[in-house]
């Protein structure tokens, strides 16, 4: 899938979001190793710290389905007037199941989209040597 399909669908994500509190509507599109797609938006709570952002939505809900594999990721950002890209916890946590040369999409407002790889984003990999167990759980 192209990354400008795979924006289209983060952006249909967007419009399902949950962000009544900062009406900043996000919404992600993870292309899994088996060619599925699975899509997510910020989920946000009257208690704002329990805010669920789209891209770490997507993961979980990914996960929870059995998918495993993942080889690209769009992030689209409609209420933005620039390309906003995954927030430090959601870099964290995607480079739990992705490695560094994964594509990341990500756009704002206008759709442009910014295209970087999870390296690029993350260049630092904290506690890599805890990484993986491959027994899994
Ligand atoms: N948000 C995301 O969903 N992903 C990001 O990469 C940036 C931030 C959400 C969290 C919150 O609901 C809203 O955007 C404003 O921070």
């Amino acid at each position: 899938m192209e990354s400008t399909a795979l924006m289209t669908e983060a952006r249909k994500a967007a419009d399902r979001a949950y962000a009544p509190y900062s009406r900043f509507r996000v919404g992600a599109a993870l292309l899994c190793g088996d060619g599925s797609l699975i899509t997510a938006g910020n989920v946000e709570n009257r208690s704002f710290g329990m805010t669920i952002c789209a891209e770490r939505s997507a993961i979980v809900k990914a996960l929870s389905e059995g998918k495993r594999s993942f080889t690209a990721l769009a992030v689209s950002c409609p209420d933005a007037d620039y390309p906003v890209s995954p927030c430090g916890a959601c870099r964290q946590v995607i480079s739990e199941f992705a490695g560094r040369e994964l594509p990341i999409y990500f756009a704002g407002r206008d759709g442009a989209i910014r295209t970087v790889t999870l390296g690029e984003l993350f260049p630092f990999d904290a506690l890599h040597e805890l990484r993986e167990r491959p027994t899994g759980g």
